[in-house]
């Protein structure tokens, strides 16, 4: 998610999860590959697995793009057919690309023809007039038909005469049941469900029901405890479950080496006001990162003190 699942967010988020993918902000491939912007892949090796999204609709552009992608060693390469902005549109790559899925197959197919790696597809159920009946099975025939076997669909349309990327978020609405006739119609297609997902519980739902896989974006990032602590044990099979107040311990030499290196601790604490939310102290310790990590000397300690809040208000809880 653009501006939000920044290398810092994903190296939190893996503190919370081994097992679930996650993926980088979109990046698109004329940056890479005709500004040059490589410093845009720069990632740690600790936040695997972890796939690039790209966008565009140059095949052979994003053929390169996607090469330089496996060379940072990514392990999937995403193409981005769901992003609404007005940016994007005038760039003729995202949502826009829904009325064009020959040129979509065409990207993929050039795109998986250069790299080893999976190449994946998001998309919407459509765009502005399209039925997304008829346009989502067209869509998904032909990125199958080049090849495609992973997709996840974000399960309303994008409105891309008069929305804003917000309101496309929010108010064309759901259609999870069409998301789910995909699975018949497309039995080997790997496909994962977005849009309006707030709940471990609503995940396995979808996966009982028979989906493949399932994509959750806000509520992952807004309260990232509720979703990825619990995520190895119950979606993945694992044994174990982990904590916001361990993912913070090890938040602390992370932030350390980013400092180091030039770094600010806001870059780093910003992702990480959510990870308390709803529990006694939640307010302080989102009270304590706000407020001091902008400091010129803000450090690990700010965040030791902001967590103490959280550590005190289990010891009062237990203690009464
Ligand atoms: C701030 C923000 C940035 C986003 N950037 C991207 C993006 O770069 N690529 C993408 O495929 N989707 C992007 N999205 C859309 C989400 O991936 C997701 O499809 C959408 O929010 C619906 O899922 P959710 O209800 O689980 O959030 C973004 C969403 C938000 C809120």
């Amino acid at each position: 998610m653009m501006d939000w699942t920044d290398r810092h967010c994903r190296y939190l988020h893996r503190q919370l999860s081994q097992h679930a993918l996650l993926y980088t902000e979109m990046v698109t491939s004329a940056a890479l590959v005709r500004g040059g912007a490589v410093h845009l892949l720069a990632y740690s090796q600790q936040e695997h697995p972890v796939a690039l999204q790209l966008g565009g609709s140059d095949p052979q552009e994003l053929a390169q793009a996607a090469i330089l992608g496996e060379q940072a060693g990514y392990r999937e390469i995403n193409l981005n057919v769901g992003c609404p902005s007005d940016r994007v549109q005038s760039g003729c790559f995202g949502a826009v690309l829904m009325q064009q899925p020959a040129l979509v197959a065409r990207c993929f197919g050039a795109m998986q023809s250069a790299v080893s790696v999976p190449v994946t597809v998001k998309c919407r159920i459509g765009v502005d007039d399209q039925d997304p009946e008829v346009a989502l099975p067209e869509f998904l025939a032909h990125i199958v038909a080049a090849g495609c076997e992973r997709v996840a669909i974000h399960a309303r349309k994008a409105w891309l005469a008069g929305l804003s990327p917000k309101e496309n978020r929010d108010i064309p609405p759901l259609d999870y049941p069409l998301v789910m006739r995909m699975k018949e119609y497309f039995p080997n297609l790997h496909i994962s469900i977005n849009g309006g997902i707030t709940s471990l519980d609503q995940a396995q739902a979808f996966l009982d029901a028979g989906l493949d896989g399932v994509m959750i974006g806000r509520t992952a990032y807004h309260n990232p405890a509720a979703i990825l602590c619990d995520a190895d044990r119950r979606i993945f099979g694992a044994h174990t479950a982990t904590t916001p107040q361990d993912a913070v311990l090890q938040m602390l030499p992370y932030i350390e080496a980013h400092l180091s290196a030039g770094g600010k601790l806001g870059q780093v604490t910003r992702h990480m006001l959510g990870l308390f939310t709803g529990r006694p102290g939640a307010r302080a310790w989102r009270r304590i990162l706000s407020e001091g990590a902008h400091k010129p000397d803000a450090g690990p300690e700010l965040v030791r003190e902001a967590l103490d809040q959280i550590l005190q208000h289990d010891l009062e809880r237990h203690a009464g």
